[in-house]
């Protein structure tokens, strides 16, 4: 569950196990052991949790010997809660302790009791093990945690402090993937611009780019999530001028009302993210430009609500996932007053979703006719004579064609619009 962290964290997972001589299975009633990577970014992760736990009670029943895990975000910020509601549960570990899970499962397979690790700082360590789950793209850290507390955020809480990652380290990971047959790597962090802060040397998160842009094979480079208080032009620049690295910029806005923006702590005002986007779309004109939002921040109201309202009008986003505030016990803002109906949420919640949509819908009708460079990634799950890939800024292009153009750049013209991207045809 949750973001692309606790992806790369499953592949993590999966690797340890492999290496315990574990083998995947589709069937649970086949397994002898089951993890649950868990998310607490909002209240409707953190109950999918409690409920899938109900579910292993019964297998568990049936089959005492199977180990059952509780790993990720939940993991670390409700071990208790897990605890005493699935008193079932063999392995609690948190997102910076998995250089410890394979101890913690040989001790539960030798008779120990219930073994938790929730250590937010612990530094993880290089070369663990790894089972990819993609074939054509490849996730690499390279920031764990983060230190912006934002007010309505669990993740500083469940994830810890920053640890980037050393650059050669990144490198050669990403070099593994490349000879792993891998095309496109994304690279991963909380805030990616603040990548380097607390490292001894003065590679920032634009020198790392160049690094990456210059591995060998590689065709594609993507990077998630920035922040836009540290977003330099550096890095803009950088985006702009390196071959591999896509234009497309997923950039958090979540509010467009600076006294809402300054009560979450984001460290910006609306009018300094419209002039990085300003600044972007100068450097690259086709860029596609994402975000992640909120509606009902405790104290919001009509009129706050109606400046996000504008911000979307005003910059126009290709894609935007929009949330309702959701109360994370332990978070600045679970503490504030005037908290939104539930109600008042969803209402404002559908108008953004509706004028996204039209947005979005509109953008993509206007590249209708344009020929993209579409990367590969595989059969088109829905369609069977069809293959499904991405273009450049993102977006999903499904077309005509069989398995040989896995892992290939191929133009293909976008016939018809959708949200997510297009129906097109190989040029
Ligand atoms: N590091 C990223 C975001 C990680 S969480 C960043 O800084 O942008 C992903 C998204 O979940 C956030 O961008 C935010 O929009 C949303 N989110 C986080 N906490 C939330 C909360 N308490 N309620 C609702 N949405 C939340
Ligand atoms: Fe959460 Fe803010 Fe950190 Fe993003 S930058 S993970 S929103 S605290
Ligand atoms: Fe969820 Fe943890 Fe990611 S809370 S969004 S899985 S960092």
């Amino acid at each position: 569950m949750g973001c692309q962290m606790n992806e790369r964290d499953s592949e993590t997972v999966a690797g340890i196990l492999e290496e315990l001589g574990y083998r995947p299975t589709d069937d649970r009633d086949q397994a002898d052991f089951i993890a649950l990577n868990t998310c607490a970014v909002r209240a409707k992760p953190m109950h999918k949790v409690f409920s899938k736990l109900g579910e292993l009670r019964r297998i568990k029943q049936q089959r005492p010997n199977i180990i059952i895990a509780v790993l990720g975000c939940v993991a670390q910020v409700a071990q208790q809660e897990i605890a005493h509601r699935a008193p079932y549960t063999d392995i609690i570990v948190g997102p910076r302790n998995y250089s410890r899970l394979a101890q913690a499962i040989t001790a539960v397979q030798t008779g120990a009791d219930l073994i938790t690790v929730t250590n937010t700082s612990e530094v993880i360590p290089e070369g663990l093990p790894v089972a990819r789950t993609t074939a054509i793209s490849a996730y690499v850290n390279v920031t764990y945690g983060c230190n912006n507390f934002c007010a309505y955020c669990i993740v500083p809480y469940a994830r810890g402090p920053q640890q980037s990652r050393p650059a050669a380290q990144i490198i050669s990971e990403v070099e593994q993937a490349v000879a792993a047959g891998h095309h496109e790597i994304t690279l991963l962090g909380q805030n990616v611009n603040s990548y380097g802060q607390d490292l001894d040397d003065d590679c920032d998160f634009a020198d790392l780019l160049a690094e990456v842009n210059r591995v060998t094979g590689l065709k594609r480079i993507r990077f998630t999530t920035s922040h836009p208080k540290d977003l330099s032009p550096k890095l803009l620049d950088a985006m702009a001028g390196l071959p591999k690295v896509c234009e497309h910029l997923h950039l958090p806005i979540q509010s467009g009302d600076d006294q809402v923006l300054e009560r979450m702590g984001r460290g910006y005002p609306y009018e300094h993210y419209r002039r990085l986007i300003e600044a972007a779309r100068e450097r690259m004109p086709q860029m596609s430009i994402t975000t992640d939002v909120m509606v009902g921040f405790p104290g919001e109201t009509e009129a706050q609500f109606h400046n996000t309202l504008e911000a979307f009008r005003e910059i126009r986003f290709d894609q935007a996932f929009m949330f309702k505030y959701s109360d994370r016990p332990g978070t600045r803002a679970a503490q504030m007053p005037d908290k939104v109906p539930e109600k008042t949420k969803q209402v404002w919640l559908e108008q953004l979703i509706e004028l996204q949509n039209e947005t979005a819908h509109q953008i993509n009708e206007q590249l209708v006719g344009e020929t993209f460079e579409v990367l590969v990634e595989g059969p088109d799950p829905k369609s069977p004579a069809k293959v499904r890939g991405r273009t450049c800024t993102n977006k999903i292009m499904i077309f005509p064609g069989d398995e040989k153009l896995q892992g290939r750049i191929v133009p293909v013209t976008a016939q018809q619009a959708f949200l997510w991207g297009f129906l097109g045809e190989i040029t």
